[in-house]
């Protein structure tokens, strides 16, 4: 029987599907498992199923030992995971795409509205306690209607953010390498803008590109400048493609009108400039926080290990061994 270790809680969909045929380690605890009880539990392992709280490195690799064949990322963001050292060791990395799509895009549009709305300070208001009365100009927020989404990364998540954003009446512009898929491109009506142009065009400016060395800090100083004084940023992506201290200086000096994070820089530290700040809503990595997506997320995770420790090619590689 292989050894699986799964390094933090999934659905039970996920673990009965490992059980069948594998001896299955499971970290049974919310919290994270500590580094050296990972390392140490690692071993003797033909596959790993992480979480994107664990960081899946060289050093993991070796603790895990030579006949480790699979690390299946239950996330779409494979960030904590080297990679280039699985690839280098034969090893099958593998992420969740697809089964999260809609989850996610569903809080980024949330977002959207809570932050041109206002609606996080306005919760904060009533249950403050704070008097408050209607009033003609109390609290107003900018319509999206007839406003500009800019999508920095239009694959998957993206696209079914800017259905929605459509649907809510926003035109669609984005910012890839390559252009999207025409059929796409023509259902979303979506214009395809260098960066620079999209920053300075757009009313709200949703992240969705995956997060590598090439996308750290790709939101600074110089793009927050770069956006008009009333737009929004929206990040439901990775924490570290936003420079979260030049985010707190633009939200201050009011060189963007507000920001809707999902995710931090230093998850799941959030900088304290951004805490008492009343125009940035605050959510605790929910993306794809939902009982069937995270079923799915586990389910999938556990087909991409049955697939490779059968000798077959897993649902969803990240990098297929040659
Ligand atoms: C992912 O899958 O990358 C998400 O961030 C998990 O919620």
């Amino acid at each position: 029987m292989a050894r699986v270790v799964v390094t933090g809680r999934i659905p039970d969909a996920g673990l009965d599907m490992l059980r069948k045929n594998h001896d299955v380690f499971a970290w049974a605890e919310d919290s994270p498992m500590p580094r050296e009880k990972l390392l140490d539990v690692v071993n003797g392992a033909t596959a790993i199923v992480s979480l994107l709280t664990e960081k899946i490195d060289e050093e993991v690799l070796v603790a895990a030992g030579t006949q480790l064949r699979i690390v299946a990322n239950v996330a779409v963001g494979f960030n904590n995971i080297d990679v280039a050292a699985c690839a280098a060791r034969n090893i099958v990395a593998t992420n969740t795409p697809g089964v999260l799509t809609e989850a996610t895009a569903d809080v980024a549009m949330a977002l959207i509205l809570m932050t041109t709305r206002q609606l996080g300070k306005g919760e904060r208001i009533v249950r403050s306690g704070e008097p408050w009365q209607w009033g003609m100009f109390y609290m107003l927020g900018t319509s999206v209607q007839g406003h500009q989404l800019g999508i920095i990364g239009l694959g998957q998540i993206g696209v079914a953010l800017a259905r929605r954003a459509k649907a809510f009446g926003m035109t669609i512009a984005y910012s890839n390498r390559r252009p999207v898929d025409p059929t796409i491109g023509a259902e979303l009506d979506a214009t395809r803008m260098d960066l620079r142009t999209l920053l300075a065009s757009s009313d709200v400016v949703s992240l969705h590109c995956p997060y590598s060395p090439a996308t750290h800090h790709l939101m600074s100083s110089e793009q927050f400048e770069a956006m008009k004084p009333t737009a929004y940023l929206i990040n439901t992506a990775r924490g570290p493609i936003v420079d979260e201290a030049a985010l707190v200086e633009a939200l201050q000096n009011d060189t963007i009108a507000g920001a809707g994070l999902d995710v931090f820089e230093r998850e799941p530290l959030v900088h304290p400039g951004l805490m008492r700040l009343d125009n940035v809503v605050l959510l605790p990595h929910l993306g794809s926080a939902t009982i069937e997506t995270r079923t799915a997320m586990a389910t999938l995770a556990a087909a991409n290990v049955i697939a490779v420790l059968n000798g077959e090619t897993p649902p969803t590689p990240i990098n297929p061994v040659a």
